[in-house]
């Protein structure tokens, strides 16, 4: 982690170079994901999905319209017809020039975590160089695999999830008994649970939210070194954003559901055997990532209202500084009263 200091001005040796006018763009992305969590926490443990999202949706548009880039969504909330916001290639930006990009929201990742107060969902955007995200729409799901630094070079979705699990045990210098795995809970990983436990490492079983448990893989004593699983196709992109910076791998390989979306991938283009890296789901090596937490989690504390202010947490990254900055954010309620119910 960094703090926000003017390196030019600490050491006249270390220039910022042509880095310098997209600098502020990760503050403003901030403000992007902090106003999305904080529209979705009057909704917490209400049980309604819908209107959570409803209510983080509209936030994270209306801010988008005042940042400072010419943006094209494309990862959206849905195509235009089935979802009249946020939609797969929309325009946004304040219409003032700026960096032309990609961009990739997910206004909740974890809605139902959200619509039952549990931990762990945050609100999340990504952003790269035009033309540098990977296009999901031909497929859903994705196999993914994510693990920190010091394996990221050894592991390969395409081996036995015990020799990856050995592999990662090795690099990191601990034995396999101190491995733990993040895996999504649905009916799909039992296999995959059972061929971890059975090969002397742990699982930490997660109801939704793989971006969260993607990041806690690739960082250090969050107990976490790996991810394993299907998960969503947008939220390995977003997730290879955030990797892009923090370091580690994803490796994701397309994961049809039946034999029409299969087609479509291939009609697409896609060879379905291939392994995605980090890399080509996000081309750039100029990317940014923003995240606010909704609920508390392990990477970051929910919204929180005190007297006649809310206070949020948020991670920021940018892949190019390799620039880490975690943002506490006091925000005064009157501002945000049109959100709540
Ligand atoms: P949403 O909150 O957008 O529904 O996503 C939650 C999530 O758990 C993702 O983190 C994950 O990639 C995806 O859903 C898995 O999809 P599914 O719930 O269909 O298995």
């Amino acid at each position: 982690m960094t703090e926000d200091t003017n390196f030019a001005q600490l050491s006249p040796r270390l220039s910022l170079g042509d880095a310098e006018p997209d600098r502020n763009l990760a503050l403003e992305l901030v403000r992007v994901t902090e106003a999305a969590a904080i529209a979705s926490s009057p909704w917490v443990g209400l049980g309604d999905k819908n209107a959570a999202d409803g209510s983080a949706v509209d936030a994270m548009r209306s801010l988008l319209s005042t940042v400072n880039f010419n943006g094209v969504v494309v990862i959206g909330e849905g195509e235009k017809d089935e979802a009249p916001m946020l939609f797969n290639g929309e325009h946004v930006g304040n219409g003032g020039g700026g960096p032309e990009v990609d961009v990739a929201v997910d206004p909740i990742d974890g809605t139902r975590l959200t619509a039952l107060g549990i931990n762990n969902a945050l609100s999340v955007l990504a952003v790269a160089e035009r033309g540098s995200m990977f296009d999901p729409s031909a497929v859903f799901y994705m196999d993914k695999l994510v693990t920190g630094p010091e394996a990221a070079d050894l592991v390969d979705l395409r081996l036995p999830t015990k020799q990856n699990l050995h592999l990662i045990a090795k690099a990191k210098n601990k034995p396999i008994s101190q491995v733990t795995v993040c895996v999504l809970d649905r009916p799909r990983h039992q296999g995959l649970i059972e061929e971890i436990r059975a090969a002397g490492a742990r699982t930490k079983i997660i109801l939704d939210g793989d971006v969260a448990g993607a990041i806690a893989a690739t960082r250090e004593d969050t107990g976490v070194d790996a991810l394993m699983g299907v998960g969503g196709t947008p939220e390995g992109i977003v997730t290879a954003c955030a990797i892009r910076a923090l370091g580690g791998v994803i490796q994701g390989r397309l994961w049809p559901q039946d034999d029409e979306e299969k087609q479509r991938a291939i009609d697409a283009g896609h060879d379905l055997d291939r392994v995605l890296t980090t890399t080509d789901l996000v081309t750039s090596d100029n990317c940014y990532f923003a995240a606010t937490g909704i609920t508390d989690g392990d990477l970051l504390r929910g919204v929180r209202y005190k007297d006649n202010t809310i206070r949020t947490q948020s991670i920021v990254m940018r892949s190019k500084s390799g620039t880490i900055r975690f943002v506490d954010g006091e925000h005064q309620a009157r501002k945000w009263e049109p959100y709540t119910r």
